[in-house]
């Protein structure tokens, strides 16, 4: 008989929606021993958006009291789908109270944070996943297996942007994400984090970096018309790295980039090839090899549509792209599938504490002006 588990939501907006759209639809598309119950969905209060967001995508009840939900004992799985500031407290009670618990990135405000989330959830002995989607990418799952198989050889260069324009307009207002105490950081811990986790999962660990970071418009004006606020977190962050295995990284993160949205692309060069992907073009992956494309052939694309690319049995027939939003779903059926197999899973709170320490010693190098070692 298929077990069910009952999933309590913290956080019913942007990420609500997409992790809702994932618990409804994982057992549409893939095989589970396990049904996912959308019990609660918790907010910071019950209005017609929460009431209106429960019925649409299906959740039983709802709630503002986060407390009571992670300490409920008909709740398995909590997913925090909340602002930045609520993962640690909110992440700690559940472990506590012996909750799987899957945490959009940033998984903290600080890398100390982080480690003891990893460690709570390691000495509770649940399952906990760190929401890097972007890992669940087909494409960039096989990215991944062509360098494990050394197709790409050494790597050399592991180059990275994310670029967005939401706030190039100075009279955007002030939002939880220009607030460093409710934030930790801004593009940095928004956007940075996801890169970091792609070097880390592509490429290795970081051994050290050199950051530059910037708030180019200082006060925002206060959605009630009130006056404005002093913008308080990073509206650009840039750094360099070294990797642990002698590679060199670059990365920028903005929300200046003027007419990208969500533009996310990296370029990773090795001794026997390269690769290239851009959020954009999400079924792609751009590969060149050393041994069969010299002369004038110059990098391949790759489709990943086949059937024997990642995740892609589960959906369509070859050429039937697939898009951001099954990356969620990919996401939540990886979590599933580890609590009905009691095993680990990657990303974890490890890796969100990883990709944090990285984060921490940018910021510190940003303000020190100096390479700064990452906290091994
Ligand atoms: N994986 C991704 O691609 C991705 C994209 C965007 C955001 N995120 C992350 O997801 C998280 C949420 O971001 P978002 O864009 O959905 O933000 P949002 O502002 O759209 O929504 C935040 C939600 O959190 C709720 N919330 C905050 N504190 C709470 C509390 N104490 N109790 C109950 N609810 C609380 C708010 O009520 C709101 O529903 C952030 O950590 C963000 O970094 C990840």
């Amino acid at each position: 008989m298929t077990k069910e588990v009952n999933v309590a939501l913290i956080g019913t907006r942007f990420m609500g929606r997409a992790h809702s759209n994932a618990w409804s639809n994982v057992r549409k598309n893939f095989k589970l021993d396990i049904k996912p119950v959308l019990k609660v969905a918790c907010g910071r209060k019950i209005d017609d958006h929460i009431n209106e967001f429960a019925k649409q995508y299906g959740w039983e009840a709802v709630s503002d009291q986060w407390e009571d939900v992670v300490s409920d004992p008909n709740i398995d799985i909590v997913d925090i789908s909340a602002s930045n500031k609520s993962h640690f407290p909110i992440a700690m009670a559940a472990v506590k109270a012996g909750k799987h618990v899957i945490c959009e990135k940033p998984l903290a405000m600080t890398a100390e944070e982080a480690k003891a989330m990893y460690l709570a959830a390691k000495e509770a002995g649940v399952v906990h996943m760190t929401a890097f989607n972007y890992r669940q990418v087909p494409a960039l799952i096989y990215a991944k297996q062509l360098i494990d198989e050394g197709k790409i050889g050494d790597i050399r260069h592991f180059d990275a942007v994310y670029y967005q324009d939401w706030l190039i307009n100075p009279d955007f207002p002030f939002v939880w994400r220009n607030d460093i105490v409710e934030a930790g950081s801004g593009a940095h811990g928004d956007m940075n984090a996801h890169l970091v986790d792609l070097a880390r999962y592509l490429v290795g660990e970081v051994a050290d970096v050199s950051g530059i970071q910037n708030i180019f418009v200082k006060e925002r004006p206060v959605r009630d018309g009130s006056g404005t606020r002093e913008v308080t977190a990073d509206d650009a962050t840039s750094f360099l790295c070294h990797f642990n295995n002698g590679a060199l990284g670059s990365f920028i993160s903005t929300r200046f980039a003027t007419g990208r949205k969500n533009y996310l692309k990296f370029e990773l060069f090795g001794s026997k090839g390269s690769l290239k992907f851009e959020l954009e073009r999400l079924n792609e992956l751009q590969y060149f090899s050393t041994e069969d494309d010299q002369g004038d052939q110059g990098y391949r694309t790759i489709l990943m549509t086949e059937s024997v690319h990642p995740f892609i049995s589960a959906w369509w027939p070859p050429g039937h792209i697939i898009g951001w939003e099954h990356t969620f779903i990919h996401e939540v059926k990886l979590f599933l599938d580890a609590i009905a197999l009691k095993s680990d899973l990657s990303p974890s709170f490890y890796d969100g504490w990883r990709t944090q320490s990285v984060m921490d010693a940018v910021v510190k190098s940003s303000e020190k002006k100096t390479w700064v070692k990452v906290e091994a």
